[in-house]
């Protein structure tokens, strides 16, 4: 472990570039000038080495560059690299079947491949008014769903998503996320936190505002990621489930973030015990070359020809990457997120008993979340402090990401080593106890 000096001068001259000429409202986190990665190590341009714990926001779910990912991506490159949504290919419909048997579905799915997880959203929300005949909508407050007109409204989790940029999409309702560690809503004795939030949107929101005969669909993280890595109560989804049972609403699991075997599940939602209607999937499915999937239960997916398309749907070298990544999941990776990400969750918890910031360690698989709070202050967030460590980690070599209001988000590569997990930790106690002064 050593402190690095950074921005080296490499890495300065080329952030002097970028500032000229690319856009302002990228929300850089630490000046990280990346040359290289390999595994869950990545190295900048001035030749000095971190340990990845955030994989570009959850994406790089095979590590960078694996030697797989990129063998399929230089063969299909070197037969044709584009022919357009209009057409068919083998590697599209390979991959649409591959999903449609992974799909927490109990009937076949339908797939709609996109560039991004905001368009696979986009699609989830048209799909959704299209098949219900139904215009509203039910969001959550702390959801992250994009930043395109339509999902941007979904989005809650910080205001600055939305300051100038009204009007946005119409019909949709904000309600609380499950949120156990900072509840909202009182319960009644032996109601489940989860249950509540859900008896708040039948008699607060269709009891006052929304028809639900007018709502075509409630879009949820199972996990909220942006949000916070916030892990909903176990009464909630069940719940929920009855309740768009009940009124004919659709239930679609944004797993943009929480998904692709993050979880040690293929989908996150496979975790509540309950089935979704849609599933929006993207960040991790091809191992960072872009690709987002909206599926649907087939018999919900009746929308003619021409209704919804785009140009790069079905992008083949994007299906191949996501045919090799599924393949390196399904073989290693998903059960090295259980697993690892169980082992990195009691090391945490460990780290947890040894510095009281630490509010709060939650996690199912590689999707963990750190709360940062000033313990003398009972629950307070602390986001200086969470600012300050993922600062300083940077400096020693570790690559850490926020989330939430005080939360660092712990979402490596699905290939990461119990060592690599004790490598990390051991820097962030450096870091910590250099912060606390040992407490
Ligand atoms: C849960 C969730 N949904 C949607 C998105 C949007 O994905 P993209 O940035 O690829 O548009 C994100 C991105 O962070 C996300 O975390």
């Amino acid at each position: 472990m050593h402190t690095h000096s950074l921005p080296g001068p490499k890495a300065q001259e080329w952030i002097r570039r970028d500032e000229a000429v690319i856009s302002p409202s990228y929300p850089r986190g630490y000046p990280l000038v990346m040359d290289h990665g390999s595994g869950c190590t990545i190295w900048d341009v001035d030749g000095n080495r971190f340990l990845d714990f955030m994989a570009g926001i959850a994406v790089a779910s095979t590590g960078y560059s694996h030697p797989r990912v990129v063998q399929a991506i230089q063969e299909q490159a070197e037969k044709f690299i584009h022919i357009s949504s209009d057409f068919y290919h083998p590697k599209w419909i390979e991959l649409a079947e591959k999903m449609s048997q992974l799909a927490p579905f109990s009937e076949p799915a339908v797939s709609f491949m996109t560039n991004s997880g905001t368009e696979a959203v986009e699609t989830a929300i048209k799909l959704a008014r299209y098949t219900t005949g139904r215009t509203q909508f039910i969001g959550f407050l702390g959801g992250f769903h994009g930043r395109t007109m339509g999902s941007v409204t979904f989005t809650a989790s910080k205001p600055k998503y939305h300051h100038g940029f009204y009007p946005l999409m119409n019909g949709v309702v904000h309600v609380p996320f499950p949120d156990l560690y900072r509840p909202v809503l009182a319960c009644n004795p032996g109601e489940g936190y989860g249950a509540r939030v859900v008896r708040y949107i039948e008699e607060e929101i269709f009891g006052h505002i929304l028809p639900h005969e007018d709502t075509a669909g409630i879009l949820v993280e199972p996990i909220q990621g942006e949000g916070g890595y916030i892990i909903p109560e176990e009464t909630f989804f069940p719940a929920l489930r009855q309740m768009c049972d009940r009124y004919g609403i659709l239930l679609i699991a944004d797993e943009v973030q929480s998904g692709m075997g993050r979880t040690g599940k293929w989908w996150s939602i496979e975790n509540f015990g309950i089935e979704p209607d849609i599933v929006c999937s993207a960040k991790g499915i091809a191992s960072g070359v872009p690709l987002g999937v909206m599926m649907a239960r087939k018999s919900l997916v009746t929308w003619p020809k021409g209704s919804h398309g785009n140009t790069y749907g079905g992008n083949p070298l994007a299906c191949v990457a996501a045919l090799a990544t599924i393949d390196l999941l399904e073989k290693e990776y998903l059960k090295n997120a259980a697993t690892t990400g169980l082992y990195a969750q009691q090391q945490l918890k460990k780290l947890q008993g040894k510095y009281a910031c630490i509010g709060d360690v939650r996690g199912i698989g590689l999707m963990i979340g750190l709360e940062f709070i000033d313990p003398a202050h009972g629950k307070q967030a602390d986001p200086v402090m969470r600012d300050r460590i993922v600062d300083e980690a940077f400096l020693k070599g570790l690559l850490l990401l926020g989330c939430g209001e005080s939360v660092i988000r712990i979402a490596p590569p699905l290939c990461i080593t119990p060592a690599e997990v004790d490598e990390g930790i051991a820097i962030l106690d450096e870091v910590l106890s250099k912060l606390t002064n040992g407490a």
